[in-house]
C-alpha cells in the first residue's frame, strides 16, 4: 500500500489566497448585486506594456517559422535574457553577478518554494513574523518545520523573527542560529524596507555563522527612497552567503505570464560544494524552462521603451498606494508600508482580529483585503491592502472604508 507525504497533513487549512478567494466568491455568489473591490491578492490589473506585447508577437512569429522555431530552452534560460539581467539588474548597480549565475524560471513563488530542496532536512529555518506563507509551507511539506501549535499558530522547529510596530517591522538578528534565513524586502506583507547598512549586518551575520540568506526581492521595482538596496549583492560579502529571488510579476505585470529568476553566486559554497551546481542539477532534472516567447517578453522589459512604459505603470500603482496610505491615515487608521511597496499594512480598528476585520470590510464596504494573521501570528490585528487595483476602484474602496 502506498504512503503519502504525511507532512502535507500537518498544514492547517488551505493556502491563504485560496481561502480568501473562496470566501470572496461565496459572498459575491450570495450578493450578486454588490460590486466587490478586490484589494487582497497582489495581482496586477494593468495590461502588458506595448513593448512587451510587440516582443511577444515577434517571438510567436519566430515560433511559427521553421528557420526560427525553438524547442526546449537551455537549462539556465536563454543567454539573451541572462545577459540582459546581469547587465541591468547587477552590473549597473556594481554587483559582481555574471549571466551564468542567473537561473531563469517561471516565477519567484515556485523558486522560493523549491529552493529549500537543495538543503538538508535538518537545517533550521528562520522567517520573519509576519511572513509570505510560501516560505513556511514549503518547509512544512519538506518535513523541516516540526509540529504545529494551533493555539499559537507557530511551528516548533521554525525560528520566528518578530516584525512589529516597535521595531519598524524589521527583524532583529536571531539569538538561536538558523541555517536558512528567509528575508523579503521591500517586505510582503508589511511593505517595510531595509537600509543597506542594516542588510549588511545580516550578510555579515550569515557569513560569520555559516547561514544562507534566501533573499526575496520581488518588489524591488517599488523602491522610491535612496539608501534602500535594490539587491542583496550591493552588500559586501553577499556572494558567499545569499541567494536572490526575483520576479517579473510586479514590475512588468507578468502574474499571468510567469517569469522570474534566481541568482546563486558560484562563490556560495557548503565546504567545497557549490550550491549553484545543486540548483543547476535540480533545474536540469525537474524543469524545462520558461517558454521562449515569455523569455523574449522578459528581455523587452529592459529595452528603452519597455523601461519607460513600465516606469509609468509603477507610478500608476504608486499613486494608488499613496491614495490608500493617506486616505486611511486621514480616516484615523494606523498605516505603514506603501512608500517603497505596493502593500499598505494597517492596524485593524476597535481591537478587531484580522479575520473579523476581513468580514466587516467585505460585508460593509464590499472591499476584500488580506487578513494579517494569514501571514503568521505576528500579523494578528493587522490587515493588508494592495495598490494593484485600478485607480478608480482604489479611490472608491478607500472612500467606502472612510464612510464606515
Ligand atoms: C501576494 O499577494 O502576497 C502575492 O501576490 C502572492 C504571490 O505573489 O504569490
Amino acid at each position: 500500500m502506498f504512503q503519502i507525504n504525511e507532512n502535507y497533513l500537518k498544514l492547517p487549512g488551505s493556502y491563504l489566497f485560496s481561502t480568501i478567494g473562496k470566501k470572496v466568491s461565496a459572498y459575491s455568489g450570495a450578493h450578486p448585486d454588490k460590486k466587490i473591490i478586490r484589494l487582497g491578492i497582489g495581482d496586477v490589473t494593468l495590461p502588458l506594456a506595448p513593448a512587451i506585447v510587440s516582443a511577444l508577437h515577434k517571438a510567436v512569429e519566430e515560433m511559427g517559422r521553421a528557420e526560427t522555431f525553438r524547442g526546449y530552452a537551455p537549462d539556465l534560460g536563454y543567454e539573451f535574457l541572462r545577459n540582459t539581467i546581469a547587465e541591468n539588474d547587477y552590473k549597473s548597480r556594481g554587483c559582481e553577478i555574471g549571466p551564468d549565475e542567473i537561473f531563469i524560471s517561471d516565477g519567484a513563488k515556485s523558486d522560493s518554494a523549491n529552493i529549500q530542496e537543495i538543503f538538508g532536512p535538518e537545517n533550521k529555518v528562520a522567517v520573519c513574523d509576519p511572513v509570505y506563507p510560501v516560505y513556511v509551507d514549503s518547509n512544512v511539506m519538506a518535513g523541516r518545520a516540526g509540529s504545529y501549535d494551533r493555539e499559537r499558530g507557530i511551528w516548533s522547529d521554525v525560528i520566528y523573527m518578530p516584525c512589529t510596530e516597535e521595531n519598524g517591522f524589521l527583524p532583529g538578528l536571531p539569538k538561536e542560529h538558523p541555517d536558512l534565513i528567509y528575508l523579503c524586502f521591500p517586505n510582503n506583507p508589511t511593505g517595510a524596507v531595509i537600509t543597506k547598512a542594516r542588510l549588511q549586518e545580516w550578510v555579515d551575520y550569515a557569513n560569520e555563522t555559516g547561514a544562507v540568506i534566501l533573499y526575496d526581492a520581488a518588489y524591488e521595482a517599488y523602491i522610491s527612497e535612496p539608501g534602500v538596496p535594490h539587491s542583496i549583492y550591493e552588500c559586501e560579502g553577499a556572494v558567499t552567503c545569499a541567494i536572490e529571488l526575483k520576479s517579473f510579476s510586479k514590475n512588468a505585470g507578468f502574474t499571468g505570464m510567469r517569469l522570474g529568476y534566481t541568482v546563486i553566486p558560484k562563490k556560495l559554497k557548503c565546504g567545497d560544494v557549490a550550491l549553484h551546481s545543486l540548483w543547476a542539477r535540480r533545474h536540469g532534472t525537474k524543469y524545462n524552462g520558461a517558454p521562449y516567447i515569455v523569455q523574449r517578453a522578459g528581455e523587452a522589459v529592459y529595452s528603452r521603451e519597455g523601461k519607460a512604459q513600465l516606469e509609468a505603470q509603477i507610478s500608476y500603482y504608486r499613486k494608488n498606494a499613496d491614495y490608500i496610505f493617506n486616505g486611511l491615515k486621514r480616516a484615523g487608521y494606523t498605516v505603514s508600508g506603501g512608500v517603497n511597496s505596493p502593500y499598505i499594512w494597517l492596524k485593524t480598528p476597535k481591537g478587531m482580529t484580522s479575520w473579523e476585520f476581513f468580514d466587516y470590510l467585505l460585508e460593509n464596504a464590499n472591499v476584500a483585503g488580506t487578513p494579517g494573521s494569514g501571514f503568521g501570528p505576528g500579523g494578528e490585528g493587522y490587515f493588508r491592502l494592495t495598490a494593484f487595483g485600478s485607480y478608480e476602484n482604489t479611490v472608491e474602496a478607500v472612500d467606502r472604508i472612510r464612510m464606515l
